[in-house]
């Protein structure tokens, strides 16, 4: 895992926007957060650290890496993707480079992807990235609080590799099984609108105003930057309500698929998205408090690079030991919602 040195905590806020330390803490858990350097750090560099990291921890080399998985909803360019810019910042040969944008599910999706790669022989070494720089687009005034307290800059990494099962210390070793679902009906609840080719098209309220043009010019507009169509929208607590419903029903679809219960999980490894939301989830699936992993206090929510810095803090802590059953699960944007039931 990789986040920036800088620490923004919420009183830091306070100096922008009107919020206070004790609504953030008590609506979210949220305490501080990392911004990333505005102009030294991308997502793409931090990803890079994160990947440094994940590689000499599995004992290969940048040049073993066969395919990149990179999940992102802030790219360093609108296209081309995250992906190639790892790729030659880290001197990669000339190895497939996938993106992923599903938001906060989006790593759950990317190791999802790159476990077929793997079991089915195609891959040997993939490089599964998360990384996020929320806070160079977020609306830091009053107007844009609802979304820019929650947010934070990071990223994580793992490497994936095929394992021979029945020679290792424990059988059935590696990710289980992955279940990925999605729901488009709330497509809006939770997006960030412009720019885009959506011309106002999927509902009646404007999201974009667009100036005058013959042709074109609808991807930008200045009447955009001028209304502030140009950030992140949410609607809170239709977002809660619907992560509550899903996060149990995939995680236990997880269990159900293996056969397994609430009670096998030696960690269950939420995206961090709201620390409410994973208590909720805990209460409700009867974990001990032992058997939950968060970190959003520290971090905020880092969207795509939240599970993998998650997961890579609790390995570093001593909290994942080997023949342990771990569960990841994610719900957000989308809306969409996963989770994978890893043998550690
Ligand atoms: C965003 C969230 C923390 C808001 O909490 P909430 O209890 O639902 O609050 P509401 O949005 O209903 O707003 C309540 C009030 O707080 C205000 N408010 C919103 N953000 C605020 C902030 N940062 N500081 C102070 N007040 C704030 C609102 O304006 C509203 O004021 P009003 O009652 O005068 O209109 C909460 O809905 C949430 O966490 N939802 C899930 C979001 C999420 O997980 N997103 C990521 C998905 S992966």
């Amino acid at each position: 895992m990789y986040v920036p040195p800088n620490v923004v905590d919420n009183n830091d806020l306070t100096r922008v926007m009107d919020t206070s330390d004790e609504w953030i803490q008590e609506r979210t858990g949220i305490k501080e957060r990392r911004f990333a350097h505005r102009t030294e750090e991308t997502t793409t560099t931090m990803a890079v650290e994160a990947s440094k990291i994940a590689i000499e921890r599995a004992g290969i080399k940048a040049q073993d890496i066969d395919f990149i998985i990179f999940a992102t909803l802030s790219p360093d360019y609108y296209f081309p993707g995250c992906g190639v810019l790892l790729q030659r910042a880290m001197k990669m040969k000339e190895i497939g480079a996938l993106d992923v944008r599903n938001q906060c599910s989006g790593f759950i999706y990317a190791i999802s992807v790159g476990d077929q790669f793997i079991k089915t022989g195609m891959y040997k070494n993939i490089l599964v990235v998360g990384a996020e720089k929320h806070s160079f687009g977020l609306d830091f005034s009053t107007r844009g609080r609802n979304v820019s307290v929650i947010f934070g800059d990071g990223a994580g990494a793992v490497v994936l590799q095929p394992t021979d099962a029945s020679s290792g210390s424990a059988t059935n070793q590696g990710i289980l099984t992955t279940h990925l679902h999605s729901d488009g009906e709330s497509a809006e609840i939770l997006a960030m609108f412009n720019p885009g080719t959506h011309a106002n098209h999927w509902v009646e309220q404007t999201l974009a105003d667009f100036d005058e043009a013959e042709m074109g010019e609808m991807f930008f507009s200045h009447a955009m930057i001028d209304k502030a169509q140009v950030f992140p929208n949410m609607d809170g607590p239709t977002v809660f309500k619907k992560a509550v419903e899903k996060f149990p029903e995939v995680i236990m679809e997880a269990l159900s698929a293996n056969g397994l219960q609430p009670s096998d999980i030696a960690l269950l490894i939420p995206h961090q998205a709201n620390l409410r939301i994973s208590q909720f989830v805990q209460k409700k699936l009867k974990l001990r408090d032992d058997q939950v992993h968060n970190n959003i206090q520290k971090f905020g929510n880092t969207t795509a690079a939240s599970i993998p810095i998650a997961l890579c803090e609790a390995w570093e802590e001593g909290k994942i030991k080997d023949g342990d059953l771990i569960c990841l699960a994610a719900f957000g944007s989308g809306f969409t919602w996963g989770s994978a039931l890893l043998r550690w």
